[in-house]
C-alpha cells in the first residue's frame, strides 16, 4: 500500500493541502511579470508550493515555462551559471536531441558542452570554459529571456535556498552582475526563495544591497490546524483507517502545525492504528519518533555550550522574560548581555526562530525531546 503521508518528498497532489491564499498571490505575481521572493523557514512548505502553483499554472497556459534550480550545494560562480543554464536549456526543450538543437539556436559566443546529468531531476548538464564563460556570462544570464523571445513564452526561474549565493566568493559582485541582467528581462520573471529569515531579510531589504526591493516577498507561514484536521482524516480514511477530528487536532498541534513534522507523526500514528486511532497509538508513536531522532537531538545537544543548554532549558519551561533576575539566576544564564549572545548562536544554528519576543523552536520535535527525555520536565 502506498504511504497515506508525505514528508522529505515535495507534496503534491493528495499529499497537498490548503495554501490556496498564497497560491493565488504567486499566480497573480508572476502572471502580471511581477518578481517574487518567498522567505520561510526550512520544511515549512516552499518548495512544495512553487511546485504545485507551476503545475497549476502550467495546466491552465500552455505558453509558460518553469525552470527550477538548488543552490543547496552551488558555491561557486561556475557551478551557478552552469546549473542555471542546464536547468533553463531542460526545461525549454522536450528532450536531449531538442536541447542540443536548442543550445545551437541560441548560444552565440560560448560553446557549451552537453551531455546527460548523472542527476535524474536535470536530466541534461551544460559546461563550459571557465575563461569564456568569464567573458560572456551575459549570453548565460540572458538566457531566460532569449528564450522567452525566441519561443514566445513566458518564462519563470525559480531559485530556491537563495541565500546561499552569500557563501560566494565575492558574493556582492555577483549579485550585482544578477540583479543587473535580471531586472531588464520583460518575458522572464523571478521567483528567489531561502530558508535563513535574517540572510534574506538582508538581501532584498538593505538598500545597499544589491538585489534590494527586488520583488514583492511573502513570509510564508505554517498550515493551521483548521486545514491539518480535515487532511489528516481524509487521507486515514483513504486507506480504509479512522481518526477523530481531536485526534487529528492533536497531532497538528503537538507538532505546532509544523507541516513536515506534522505529516510525519500522522504517519507514524497511522502506522500504530489497526482500525480506528487510539489515544494509546498517538502516545506510541511520539515515543518511536523520540527514539527515531534521539542519536540525532544528541548530537545537537553535545555541540551547545551550557549556557545555550540552560536556555533551551528556561525555554521548554516556557519562561519569558529572559532578562529577569529571576530567570537569569534560576538558570544561570549569566548577565543579559549574555542572552543576546545565546540567542544569536542558537538562531545560527537552526535552533530557535526569533520573531520580535517571540522565541519558538524550530523542529517541534526536538522541543518534545529536550523536555521528556533530557530536562525530564513533564508535557502539560
Ligand atoms: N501544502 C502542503 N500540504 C501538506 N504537506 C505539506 C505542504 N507543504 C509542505 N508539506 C510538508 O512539509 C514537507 C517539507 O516541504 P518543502 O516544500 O520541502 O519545504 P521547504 O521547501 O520550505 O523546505 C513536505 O515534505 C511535506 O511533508
Ligand atoms: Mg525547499
Amino acid at each position: 500500500m502506498s504511504r497515506p503521508f508525505n514528508y522529505g518528498k515535495l507534496a503534491e497532489n493528495d499529499y497537498f493541502t490548503n495554501r490556496t491564499k498564497e497560491m493565488k498571490w504567486l499566480e497573480m505575481q508572476i502572471s502580471t511579470g511581477i518578481n517574487c521572493i518567498l522567505v520561510s523557514p526550512r520544511r515549512w512548505g516552499k518548495s512544495s508550493l512553487l511546485l504545485h502553483t507551476a503545475n497549476e499554472m502550467k495546466r491552465k497556459n500552455k505558453k509558460i515555462i518553469f525552470c527550477f534550480l538548488d543552490l543547496y550545494n552551488i558555491r561557486t560562480e561556475k557551478e551557478f551559471l552552469e546549473l542555471f543554464s542546464s536547468v533553463v536549456i531542460k526545461a525549454a526543450s522536450n528532450s536531449f536531441e531538442d536541447a542540443v538543437r536548442n543550445v545551437k539556436g541560441i548560444f552565440k559566443q560560448l560553446i557549451p558542452s552537453v551531455s546527460i546529468s548523472p542527476d535524474p531531476n536535470a536530466e541534461i548538464e551544460l559546461s563550459f570554459n571557465w575563461k569564456d564563460l568569464k567573458k560572456n556570462i551575459s549570453e548565460i544570464l540572458d538566457l531566460p529571456e532569449k528564450i522567452a523571445a525566441q519561443k514566445n513564452v513566458q518564462v519563470v526561474v525559480c531559485v530556491d535556498e537563495f541565500q546561499n549565493i552569500s557563501f560566494m566568493e565575492d558574493g556582492i559582485a555577483f549579485q550585482k552582475k544578477l540583479r543587473a541582467h535580471w531586472q531588464k528581462h520583460q518575458k522572464a520573471n523571478y521567483v528567489l526563495y531561502g530558508s535563513r529569515r535574517h540572510l534574506m531579510m538582508d538581501f532584498f531589504t538593505k538598500n545597499t544591497m544589491p538585489f534590494y526591493r527586488f520583488g514583492e516577498i511573502l513570509f510564508l507561514e505554517k498550515i493551521e490546524e483548521t486545514h491539518w484536521i480535515p487532511y489528516i482524516i481524509g487521507r486515514f480514511e483513504a486507506t480504509n483507517k479512522k481518526i477523530s477530528a481531536s485526534l487529528a487536532s492533536k497531532i497538528a498541534r503537538q507538532m505546532n502545525n509544523h507541516p513536515y513534522y506534522v505529516q510525519q507523526l500522522s504517519q507514524v500514528v497511522w502506522q500504530q492504528t489497526t482500525k480506528t486511532a487510539t489515544e494509546f497509538n498517538f502516545l506510541e508513536a511520539i515515543e518511536e519518533l523520540l527514539d527515531q531522532y534521539t542519536i540525532l537531538y544528541q548530537k545537537e545537544v553535545d555541540i551547545l555550550t551550557n549556557y545555550q543548554l540552560n536556555f533551551l532549558k528556561a525555554l521548554c519551561n516556557k519562561e519569558t522574560s529572559f532578562g529577569s533576575t529571576a530567570v537569569l539566576q534560576g538558570y544561570n544564564l549569566g548577565t543579559s548581555a549574555n542572552i543576546t549572545r545565546i540567542k544569536a548562536a542558537l538562531q545560527n544554528h537552526e535552533i530557535i526562530d526569533v520573531l520580535g519576543k517571540q522565541i519558538t523552536f524550530n523542529d517541534p520535535l526536538f522541543e518534545i525531546w529536550l523536555m521528556k527525555r533530557f530536562f525530564k520536565i513533564s508535557l502539560q
